[in-house]
């Protein structure tokens, strides 16, 4: 069979919706593992507009959301030279590969899909095909490239599940073509990015002063972080941490150096803390982590020349790759005359 890759390094994808603004837990959640597996393996990262349009039918904002995105994962490090950083939509086999498989799905396990039907709920005058098929399509990113990691949270496991189910169908009835995608993360458990206001994770439509953005002035950061719940320490050593200390604990071990946990973990202990120090020590080392990235996104988002070249690299790339999974499809479904 026709090799579809120059490397033979295992192919990764992922996809990130263009939905706004990013914040602390995607940077430590999905980005961070991106930029580490560009140099591992060939990578392919995709901003999935098409998949937007199941629930936004209004493009006003698509393409603000589209440069705001790729914008935000350059300033975080993902290089385009190094991976192929691109849209969904500027890659036409995706179509073709989403109607193919289409016709491999069964109705009966799309409408059980958990996302198809919280969305289904959520938005009951929108239950379109697009929203049904919403995983075909999601299959058809991953395997037009062959891909074999996919760097995505637990929330997209059943999806990947679909995707190694439409695979090993698709090759049971027209040859072997695709490997089974599974997910993929460098630590076993995923990096826990603790909102400020002690309510869960950092998400971004929950409270937005519980969320550090990436976007976010440095006033905005130290205010946030001022404002996180404390108390009035311990006052016995050695006491049990409460957890929403902890979670400052854990925003520190993010941004801040061994030493400053140290000092401060040996203040708990010794009941001898001052949380309004600590929060500002915090607040300091948050802002010096974001205040790049916010500099670096508003540089590009006032570039669009560059972005534009950015996505045409990466679509360069992805569509040398779809086409030549393409053909092998084609061939083996007997779509070659
Ligand atoms: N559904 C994913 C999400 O909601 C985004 C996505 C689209 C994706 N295509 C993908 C993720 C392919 C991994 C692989 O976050």
């Amino acid at each position: 069979m026709q090799q579809a890759i120059s490397t033979n390094k295992k192919i990764v994808m992922s996809g990130i919706r263009p939905t706004g603004f990013l914040h602390l837990g995607n940077y430590f959640g999905a980005i961070q593992n991106y930029v580490k597996m560009q140099n591992d393996y060939e990578c392919y990262f995709m901003v999935a507009d098409l998949h937007s349009l199941t629930t936004h039918p209004d493009t006003k904002e698509l393409k603000q959301n589209v440069y705001r995105v790729v914008a935000e994962n350059i300033a975080c490090g993902l290089d385009p030279q190094k991976s192929a950083f691109y849209c969904q939509s500027h890659v036409k086999e995706t179509s073709e590969l989403y109607l193919y498989l289409n016709m491999l799905a069964k109705m009966g396990e799309l409408e059980k899909t958990v996302t198809f039907k919280d969305k289904a709920r959520q938005n009951p005058d929108n239950i379109n095909a697009g929203l049904l098929t919403y995983p075909v399509l999601q299959a058809a990113d991953i395997l037009i490239h062959r891909a074999s990691f996919v760097p995505v949270g637990k929330d997209q496991e059943q999806h990947l599940e679909m995707a190694r189910i439409f695979a090993n169908r698709y090759n049971h009835r027209y040859g072997n073509v695709f490997p089974e995608p599974h997910a993929f993360n460098y630590n076993q458990a995923l990096v826990k990015v603790p909102a400020l206001d002690g309510s869960g994770k950092m998400s971004k439509s929950e409270n937005q002063m519980a969320t550090l953005y990436l976007a976010d002035d440095d006033t905005t950061i130290r205010k946030k972080v001022m404002k996180t719940l404390t108390d009035n320490g311990p006052t016995e050593k050695n006491s049990v941490m409460p957890d929403y200390i902890e979670n400052i604990f854990l925003l520190m071990q993010l941004v801040s150096n061994t030493d400053k946990i140290e000092k401060y973990t040996t203040d708990f202990n010794e009941a001898n803390i001052r949380y309004g120090d600590l929060k500002k020590e915090l607040a300091e080392d948050m802002v010096t982590f974001i205040s790049p990235i916010r500099q670096k996104t508003i540089d590009l988002l006032n570039n669009e020349k560059a972005l534009k070249e950015i996505l045409e690299i990466g679509s360069e790339k992805a569509n040398k790759s779809a086409n030549q999974t393409m053909q092998i499809v084609r061939e083996t479904m007997g779509l070659n005359y």
